[in-house]
């Protein structure tokens, strides 16, 4: 009993302890500090988007040598790994927010955080027009400024190719209302379904989910559904969850296509394991509002009826990157996206605007560990071209001074610091390996590993894809948050209510 009283005192003061300083770090999180104004002396940086690319440049960012001026229409980060979690209740919507505010305001100089949708580049005048398109607006609700430097990082956009009725009759997963609506309308089909006198074809129709897209974000969804149904949805509609049915559309051969072969057939086995349909070479032809028509992969058509769509077949992009892009049709021609040169310079331009991350057409994957990559290479150039801007200025002082001894040594010496601040380094990205969570707690992992490649799969993988997102969450609170609602759901389960 001893023993049992030492280990029981070790934990206490861990714990003690660890709550002090998680409680220290909270607080001074809370209280942030005075911060210098705006300099009319300093270049303005207006950061178009609060994503991946655009939070990770913010966070890296030195704004003492900059006026630094934020435009996105939400005015938070959205942690996207973790969105199709939201869909099912697993986690709670603003576990994985973090307001842009919150980084901003712990810069030494003053960042004003915009909520609006740009609406105009002009490339040529240097200005970018935003309106205030939120339900409540003011007396001024659209303007236009000027910048020095602008860092494009809008993102995308769902892609529907088109398609009839997508717009009209599915949900998304790509925003944080997507995940909410999903939610809503998987709740309310249960619900139709558990209605007094349904048909057992109509409570069929209600309980059939279909997700469009057998990418990374189709896959993740379709497992979080299948825990919802096999950890919650038994209990509380016993007469119901038998006849609630996934349905994976695919229009390519395989589900995955960027993962490596075994971790495919690893996903198609576990999903057949967890009654989850993968319907290869199948495409969708049209969503209506009960039923999507499919091309099976003998070209003919047919008519599945279905209670709930969700489309995850990809991205394209927003009308204001075509619309920039018109405006240097000699040098934006890649159909993908914006071109930018290795200092993620937007081609045909004077090098004042930087595009990165969903917005560009690059070799690299649109996913968030090549934005926030080049967020992190944004801010050290803005620091180098400050390191230049400074020296410029102060070699510029030294021509109009006299020729003194001491003057021409400094000059010397100013301009080897200069010749190295003009050379920047071209973006490199290190690509730390791709993990997608695949439902019945399992996750799939593709890792770098000396040279090669490591494919695993299964219950472990899983708890190291839980444990890579809370480390690359982007605060403690978002950590915290995140942790307590996965302890909550082990605990009670996730909610069924309706909001
Ligand atoms: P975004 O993060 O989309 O940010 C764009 C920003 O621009 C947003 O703040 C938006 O509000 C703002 N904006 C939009 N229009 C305007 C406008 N007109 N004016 C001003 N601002 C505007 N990638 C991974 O690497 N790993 C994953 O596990 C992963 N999981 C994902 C799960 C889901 C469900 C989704 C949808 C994506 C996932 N991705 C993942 C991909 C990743 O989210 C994107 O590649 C990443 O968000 C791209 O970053 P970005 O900064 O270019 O764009
Ligand atoms: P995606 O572009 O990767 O996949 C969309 C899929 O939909 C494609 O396979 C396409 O063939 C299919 N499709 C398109 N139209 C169709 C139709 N009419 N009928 C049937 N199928 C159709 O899109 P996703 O999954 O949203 O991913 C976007 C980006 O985000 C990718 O770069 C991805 O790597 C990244 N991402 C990464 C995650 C991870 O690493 N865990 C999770 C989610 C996204």
């Amino acid at each position: 009993s001893q023993r049992f009283l030492q280990v029981l005192g070790g934990v206490t003061l861990v714990t003690i302890v660890g709550s002090g300083v998680l409680y220290y770090y909270a607080q001074k999180d809370r209280s942030p500090g005075p911060q210098l104004p705006h300099d009319p002396t300093k270049k303005t940086i207006v950061v178009l988007g609060s994503g991946w690319g655009a939070t990770s440049l913010l966070k890296g960012l030195d704004t003492t040598e900059y006026n630094v001026i934020v435009v996105s229409p939400k005015n938070y980060f959205l942690f996207t790994p973790l969105l199709p979690s939201v869909a099912v209740g697993t986690l709670t919507p603003k576990a994985i927010l973090q307001p842009t505010r919150y980084v901003t305001r712990h810069k030494p100089r003053q960042v004003s955080v915009i909520e609006a949708t740009a609406t105009n580049v002009d490339p040529i005048a240097k200005t970018v027009t935003f309106a205030d398109t939120s339900e409540i607006q003011g007396q001024v609700s659209s303007t236009t400024i000027q910048y020095d430097y602008l860092v494009y990082a809008v993102g995308a956009e769902v892609q529907t190719f088109n398609i009839p009725g997508v717009r009209e009759n599915a949900c998304f997963m790509k925003e944080m209302e997507d995940a909410e609506k999903t939610q809503r309308r998987f709740l309310d089909c249960l619900e139709s379904a558990a209605f007094p006198g349904q048909s057992k074809e109509e409570i069929d129709r209600l309980l059939h989910v279909v997700v469009v897209g057998g990418g990374p974000t189709g896959v993740e969804l379709s497992g979080e559904i299948h825990d919802f149904l096999e950890e919650d949805l038994r209990s509380w509609y016993p007469e119901l969850a038998n006849h609630i049915r996934i349905s994976l559309v695919e229009a390519l051969p395989s589900v995955l296509p960027s993962f490596s072969k075994q971790l495919i057939e690893y996903t198609e086995s576990t999903f057949k394991e967890a009654k989850i349909d993968i319907l290869t070479k199948t495409m969708v032809k049209e969503v209506r509002e009960k039923s999507v028509v499919l091309q099976k992969p003998d070209k003919s058509i047919v008519e599945v009826p279905c209670g709930l769509v969700v489309w995850a077949a990809g991205n394209t992009h927003r009308k204001i990157t075509r619309d920039l892009m018109a405006k240097l049709p000699e040098h934006q021609t890649n159909r993908r996206g914006i071109t930018v040169d290795e200092y993620l310079r937007m081609a045909g331009t004077d090098g004042s605007i930087f595009a990165l991350g969903d917005c560009t057409a690059t070799s690299y994957a649109p996913t968030a560990q090549v934005a926030s990559q080049q967020g992190r290479y944004l801010a050290r150039v803005f620091e180098q071209l400050a390191k230049r801007d400074n020296l410029q200025a102060r070699l510029q002082l030294l021509e109009t001074a006299p020729e003194a001894e001491e003057a021409k040594a400094e000059k010397g010496s100013l301009q080897k610091q200069l010749a190295k601040a003009e050379k920047l380094r071209p973006f490199h990205y290190s690509h730390q390996g791709s993990l997608a969570y695949i439902g019945s707690e399992k996750a799939i992992a593709d890792l770098p590993f000396f040279n090669g490649n490591l494919a695993t799969g299964g219950v472990a993988t899983y708890l190291f894809w839980r444990s890579a997102y809370i480390s690359n969450l982007f605060s403690w609170r978002n950590r915290v948050l995140v942790l307590t609602d996965w302890g909550k759901v082990k605990l009670f389960g996730r909610d069924v209510s309706r909001e």
